[in-house]
């Protein structure tokens, strides 16, 4: 795996880890690996590389978490470093306040939530980050996917490292290569694609909860680093609870609740569920974070108020716009919403050009930059197809292409802004009342 840190390291150690980043000398180190190495598999069949169990009737997952799924094998391995009860609460919070309790977080995003986007969206206000879902299993086996898939460097902090599973061995052989740059490692409890079907990952985990509880149990009684799990809701609101609290029981640290369910993949069709968030968040003594429907800084409010929250995570407006966690909305919600707007002094071309930037800094697969050029320009290049039809006409990309690119936009002369919200004084000003005159 590569990680971007200082030169001259050996495998770090949380301790060395900490002492190695005071230096200023940075290069990328490939850490010696103790798995053999395999040939990468096609993306495609990545998923094909998991076994996949038959998926049981809705009803009767239903019933399994009505009845209390304690009756699964015991998973914890050794050492234990779990705590039960009060303690775990304890240091859950704890945890979460050493953070500084951050409120605004870039949700997980397969080949979005890479680190540059992660460092772009930091730098305009994000207080944490998920990387993409790594699939553990490829992960222990190939060191290629694991220099590709995950990079990190001291600034990308606190940081989530995500992973799909259905190993709780494996899982646990993927996060200790990872805990020692990371705050949590979490689980994939989500995801609801036909990939994740076949692997029987994420969501689907849902049908089959004696393992998710051996999973985190796994991990929390194994790591140093707490345990976080990410899940949608079930349409049951105290099913939803349930699982929950027996994610809390196992061990879970955090917990990030999806208010939308397994079927409803499609995010502008279905609104998610704050009520649900705000059920589970109520049940629950861990801290809980809210996802679905942020779409601006009022959505962030609306949420943290509606659902008792401890923070949001964000993630297909975060695409299109980098910048909303420092405020920043595209003229879509500027119509309707409440108080006034101005224009901004940034656009999604300089938040393109910038996100460049931290490319050249810390290289990534050019199929994550291409998706990120079309998400953030999307808006542009419906005013300009033709540059979007010279883009995909490239089958590789280069920077230089790509900054002469936005420059040709520009030159076309045509504005996009993103708006910020007028403030109280943005308004004393505008009415022509200076401070000496109030
Ligand atoms: C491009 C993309 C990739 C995603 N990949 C992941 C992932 O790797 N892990 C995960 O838990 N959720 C993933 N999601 C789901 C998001 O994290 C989030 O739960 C969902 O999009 C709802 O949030 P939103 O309404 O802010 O978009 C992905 C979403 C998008 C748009």
């Amino acid at each position: 795996m590569k990680f971007i840190i200082p030169f001259g390291s050996l495998v770090p150690s949380r301790n060395s880890l900490k002492s190695l980043m005071a230096s200023s000398v940075t290069q990328t180190l490939t850490l010696p690996q103790t798995q053999t190495f395999h040939s990468d598999p096609p993306q495609d069949d990545l998923d094909d590389l998991l076994c996949s169990d038959p998926q049981q009737e809705q009803q009767e997952r239903q019933q399994l978490l009505l009845s209390s799924p304690d009756t699964s094998p015991s998973c914890f391995g050794s050492p234990s470093r779990c705590l039960t009860g009060e303690s775990h609460f304890e240091r859950a919070w704890a945890h979460w306040a050493k953070l500084g309790r951050p409120k605004l977080i870039v949700a997980p995003m397969v080949d979005n939530s890479e680190l540059p986007f992660r460092m772009l969206c930091r730098k305009y206000g994000a207080e944490a980050a998920y990387t993409p879902m790594l699939h553990s299993r490829i992960f222990t086996e190939n060191e290629k996917y694991r220099n590709q898939e995950f990079t990190t460097c001291k600034e990308d902090r606190p940081l989530f490292v995500q992973f799909c599973a259905n190993d709780p061995d494996i899982l646990l052989e993927a996060a200790r290569k990872v805990e020692p740059f990371c705050d949590y490692v979490d689980i994939n409890l989500g995801c609801p694609q036909r990939i994740a079907r076949r692997g029987n990952y994420g969501a689907f985990l849902m049908d089959n909860l004696p393992l998710v509880k051996c999973l985190v149990q796994k991990l929390a009684h194994n790591l140093h680093v707490p345990v976080s799990c990410k899940i949608r809701v079930f349409p049951d609101l105290q099913v939803t609870i349930n699982y929950a609290r027996m994610l809390e029981d196992a061990g879970c640290s955090l917990l990030a609740v999806h208010g939308r369910t397994r079927d409803e993949k499609d995010g502008k069709k279905f609104r998610a569920d704050w009520k649900a968030i705000k059920a589970v968040k109520n049940a629950l003594r861990i801290p809980v974070l809210a996802n679905g429907n942020i779409r601006h800084m009022d959505d962030v409010q609306s949420c943290l108020e509606e659902t008792g929250a401890d923070g949001v995570l964000s993630a297909e407006t975060l695409l299109e716009n980098p910048a909303l966690f420092a405020g920043y909305q595209t003229a879509e919600w500027v119509v309707g919403s409440e108080g006034s707007n101005r224009e901004g002094q940034l656009d999604q071309t300089d938040l393109v050009v910038e996100y460049l930037k931290f490319c050249e800094s810390y290289p990534v697969p050019w199929r994550m930059i291409r998706s990120h050029v079309h998400k953030m320009l999307g808006d542009w290049f419906r005013m300009h197809p033709h540059v979007r039809e010279d883009l995909n006409s490239q089958s590789i990309l280069s920077f230089e292409f790509l900054y002469n690119m936005v420059e040709r936009l520009r030159e076309l002369g045509t504005k996009i802004p993103l708006y910020l919200k007028d403030t109280h004084e943005d308004r004393i000003a505008a009415d022509g009342l200076g401070s000496s005159s109030v």
